[in-house]
C-alpha cells in the first residue's frame, strides 16, 4: 500500500499517519521528521532548511524530491509506505511520476484555517520520533513527557501564531492545488492513477483514524487493487 497524506499544517497528518502505519505495518515517511532530523544532525541541508522551516516557507523542490526517491527505495518500503508533507507542490508529484513512484491513493484531511491555529498552537512534539501530543486534545499521559520514552516534549519552532498564520497561506498557495491535481489524475486515468479520496479532519481524532481506516479497507478489498497486489 503506498499511500500520501495530505492536508494543511496542522490538520493531523502526522497525527494519523502513526495509526495508518502501526495498523498496515508500513514505514511512515515524514519530510519534515526528516529535515528536523537534518537540523538536529547539522547537516548542510539541516542548515538551508531551518531558516527556511522558521520563516514557515517550503524547501526548494530539488532539496527534498532526492530524500524522499532515496529514502522510497530502503527495504521497509518493500511492501509500501506513507508519505506525510510530501508532495507539496505540483513539482514534487510530478517528480514522483517522473520517478516510477506509484502511488494507490492520496488521502486529503480537510480543516477550516481557525482549528488548524488552534490544533497547532496547542501542539507538543517528541523531537527524536516525531510522536505529536496536544495540550488538551490529545495529552499525553504524564504532563510535557512522551508517552513510550519518557522524554520531554518540545514545542517547535514553526510553532508560533504568525509563522503558522504564513504556513497557511503558503499550503494554500503551494500544496492545495495538489487536490485538483490528483482529482483531475483521478478523473483522466481511472484505475492506473492514484485513487483521490477527502476526508472531513473536524472531529475527535479517533473519529479521523476510523474514517481514514474504513477509506482504506475499501480500497484493499477494491478488486483492482488486489489484481495489482495479489
Ligand atoms: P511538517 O512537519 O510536514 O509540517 P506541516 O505540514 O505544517 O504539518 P504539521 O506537522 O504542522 O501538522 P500535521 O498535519 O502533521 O498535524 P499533527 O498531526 O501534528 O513540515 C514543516 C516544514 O518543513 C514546512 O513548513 C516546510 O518548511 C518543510 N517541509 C516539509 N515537507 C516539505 C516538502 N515536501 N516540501 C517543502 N518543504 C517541506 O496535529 C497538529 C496538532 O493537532 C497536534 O497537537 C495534534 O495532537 C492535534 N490534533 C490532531 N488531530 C486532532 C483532532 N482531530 N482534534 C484535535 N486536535 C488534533
Amino acid at each position: 500500500m503506498r499511500l500520501i497524506l495530505l492536508g494543511g499544517p496542522g490538520a493531523g497528518k502526522g497525527t494519523q499517519s502513526a495509526f495508518i502505519a502501526e495498523k498496515y505495518k508500513i514505514p511512515k515517511i515524514s519530510t519534515g521528521d526528516m529535515l528536523r532530523a537534518a537540523i538536529r544532525a547539522r547537516t548542510e541541508i539541516g542548515h538551508q532548511a531551518k531558516v527556511l522551516m522558521d520563516k514557515g516557507e517550503l524547501v526548494p523542490d530539488e532539496m527534498i524530491i532526492g530524500l524522499v526517491k532515496d529514502r522510497v527505495t530502503h527495504p521497509d518500503c518493500e511492501k509500501g509506505f506513507l508519505l506525510d508533507g510530501f508532495p507539496r507542490t505540483i513539482g514534487q508529484a510530478e517528480a514522483l511520476i517522473q520517478g516510477g513512484i506509484r502511488i494507490d491513493a492520496v488521502i486529503e484531511i480537510g480543516v477550516n484555517d481557525d482549528e488548524i491555529v488552534t490544533r497547532i498552537s496547542g501542539r507538543r512534539v517528541h523531537p527524536e520520533s516525531g510522536r505529536t501530543y496536544h495540550i488538551e486534545y490529545n495529552k499525553p499521559e504524564k504532563d510535557g513527557l512522551d508517552d513510550l520514552t519518557g522524554e520531554p516534549l518540545i514545542q517547535r519552532d514553526d510553532d508560533k501564531e504568525e509563522t503558522i498564520r504564513h504556513r497557511l497561506g503558503v499550503y494554500h498557495k503551494q500544496t492545495e492545488p495538489l487536490i485538483k491535481y490528483y482529482k483531475n489524475l483521478s478523473e483522466k486515468h481511472g484505475d492506473a492513477a492514484p485513487k483521490f479520496v477527502s476526508v472531513k479532519g473536524m472531529g475527535k481524532v479517533e473519529e479521523i483514524r476510523d474514517l481514514i481506516f474504513d477509506v482504506l479497507n475499501d480500497l484493499i478489498s477494491d478488486p483492482s487493487f488486489k489484481k495489482n497486489y495479489h
